[in-house]
């Protein structure tokens, strides 16, 4: 019989907004999701995610946020088009849930971090992953969006994660109105490199 946990993880996929059913998430279910997010290490247990949590009237709210985060994107790199802040706002509204990725460091009293930025960054990394598994347990799927728009500081300021927090982008979730999505690996044994003999099973 498989490893149920070895099959959570090879089911785990990540899934286009608009291949999303509107239906809402159990707050039972984000909340479990939550809490398996919270048992990721961290080195020193530091302990550094922190979510913010959007869900129905409230995803309005994200949307602006998005919205006004293109248009200052837009001013510093392209041509404003307003379609496009359209878009960006009703993206908040295509999924059911959308948390927040936000990573705070743990500092000394003098203010120097305890750990360096790239660890406390991957310990949040592992908390989504937990989160995502967890999900899947559920038959959601969800996503970690992490382009200019979701990291902007514009919205990293108004969630309150103020520097040294980091906003690191945003994970949105709920059920497939799809197939449950594909996904491809090349094989484990290619990025494996062993010295000595393989242990006995
Ligand atoms: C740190 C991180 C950032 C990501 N950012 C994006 C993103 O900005 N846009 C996107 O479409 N997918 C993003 N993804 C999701 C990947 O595209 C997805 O994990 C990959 O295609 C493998 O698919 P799977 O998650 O279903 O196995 C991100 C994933 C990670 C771990």
């Amino acid at each position: 019989m498989e490893n149920p946990i070895l099959q959570t993880i090879r089911t785990r996929r990540s899934i286009k907004l608009n291949h999303l059913k509107p239906d809402p998430v159990p707050q039972e279910i984000i909340d479990q999701a939550l809490e398996a997010a919270n048992w990721a290490p961290s080195h020193g247990e530091t302990e550094p995610w922190r979510f913010t949590l959007f869900t129905g009237e409230a995803r309005h709210n994200l949307g602006q946020l998005f919205a006004e985060a293109y248009e200052l994107s837009a001013i510093e790199s392209h041509p404003f088009k307003p379609e496009t802040a359209e878009a960006q706002r009703a993206r908040a509204t295509q999924a059911p849930v959308w948390i927040s990725i936000g990573m705070t460091p743990a500092l000394h009293p003098n203010g120097d971090r305890k750990k360096p930025r790239d660890e406390e960054i991957m310990a949040v990394a592992c908390a989504i992953q937990n989160l995502h598994l967890a999900l899947t347990t559920h038959g959601i799927c969800g996503k970690w969006t992490s382009g200019t728009v979701a990291v902007h500081p514009h919205i990293a300021q108004a969630i309150g994660l103020t520097p040294p927090s980091e906003l690191l982008g945003f994970f949105y979730c709920g059920y497939p109105a799809i197939h449950w999505p594909d996904s491809i690996r090349q094989p484990w044994q290619n990025k494996i490199t062993t010295y000595g003999q393989p242990n006995p099973n």
